[in-house]
């Protein structure tokens, strides 16, 4: 199978913008000029192949939404590199980006902040259409409309309705049915259940899921949740304060996990079966700065097995079993 993406040493920070004042420092007789800057992904390395789903978990704020936005360029890339269908996109401009946008779609947690509220259901989904000229006229634009909206479970009346006459799982099939328009090959979704029932998780999920079995997408889908990515991905990134610190395969990773952090991660979660825990690990302080990253392992001040080396290396991902990648100087 082949990369549909790949994401190569990808490092975004973010200047904070203080006032002038506060950036002025004054040291040892001398004035000097400071930027603070949240180092919001550093360093990250993954691909994902043809009709691949990529589970990326973490904690909020840990850089899961930069990483996302960096990859359709909503940020350029501080450095690194994005290669999207063999093609380095890191350097596109808007009007180069533009066939990209159409091919990569992104759900997003909240799609009430994303949907125009004075638009009807029905001209937010064609009008990504003719845009994009995936339709030739109106008429086969509505035509291909109501297909969807009927793919995603709303119905024919739904499509003069505008965003503030549907329910929040409502809204999300309409977040999903938008991005089905254009045709896209891979599908971002940011947190597309955080923020439902849990009864209503499980519908969107389930549609998410056909969808990719009648469209064969490939999704980068964030959690920061470890029971959501569970039955929906094939291959899982950890990540933590903007680095990865264990991937591969999911079935691995769950019945096996080895970094102290996704150990930690699943004995939040209440119910796994399977997860060979030998003991359950519950993390006690904060997760630090990301203005201030911490020298050595980014993990090593939550740690419960941190060593004098944790606070001076930061370990590299190594491979202990085949599609199984660690950060981790206990290994
Ligand atoms: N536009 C921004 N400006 C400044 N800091 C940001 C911005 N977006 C995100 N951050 C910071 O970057 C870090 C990662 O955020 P984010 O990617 O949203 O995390 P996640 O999606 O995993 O919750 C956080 O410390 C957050 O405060
Ligand atoms: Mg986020």
């Amino acid at each position: 199978m082949n990369n549909l993406l790949k994401v190569e040493n990808l490092k975004q920070r973010f200047d904070l913008h203080s006032d002038f004042l506060d950036k002025i420092k004054f040291k040892n007789g001398k004035f000097s000029f400071v930027n603070k800057r949240v180092k919001a992904v550093n360093g990250v390395n993954f691909s994902i192949k043809k009709g691949e789903v990529f589970g990326l978990v973490g904690e909020s704020g840990c850089g899961k939404s930069t990483t996302a936005k960096t990859i359709i360029k909503l940020y350029e890339p501080e450095s690194g590199k994005i290669i999207f269908n063999g093609e380095d996109i890191s350097n596109y401009n808007y009007k180069e980006m533009l066939p990209v946008r159409r091919n990569i779609q992104m759900i997003f947690q909240d799609p009430y902040a994303s949907l125009n509220p004075r638009q009807r259901l029905q001209d937010i989904i064609m009008e990504p259409m003719l845009f994009h000229d995936i339709v030739s006229d109106r008429k086969e634009a509505y035509a291909k409309m109501l297909d969807i909206i009927e793919k995603v479970g709303l119905r024919r009346e739904h499509a003069y309705r505008f965003p503030h006459q549907f329910s929040g799982g409502q809204r999300q099939r309409i977040g999903i049915a938008r991005s089905l328009a254009v045709e896209p090959e891979f599908i971002i979704a940011d947190e597309p259940v955080s923020a439902l029932d849990v009864s209503i998780q499980a519908q969107i999920l389930n549609i998410l899921m056909d969808l990719k079995e009648e469209f064969h997408f490939s999704y980068l889908f964030i959690a920061h949740d470890l029971s959501v990515v569970k039955h929906i991905s094939d291959r899982l990134g950890v990540m933590y304060l903007g680095f990865l610190v264990e991937k591969g395969n999911k079935e691995k990773i769950f019945s096996d996990p080895q970094h102290p952090y996704t150990k930690a991660l699943f004995s939040a979660v209440p119910t796994i079966d399977g997860a060979n825990l030998d003991e359950i690990i519950e993390l006690e302080g904060q997760v630090p700065d990301p203005v201030n990253l911490p020298q050595g392992c980014c993990f090593h001040s939550r740690c419960p097995y941190s060593m004098p080396i944790c606070e001076e290396e930061r370990p590299e991902l190594v491979e202990i079993e085949e599609d199984h990648m660690v950060a981790c100087h206990l290994l």
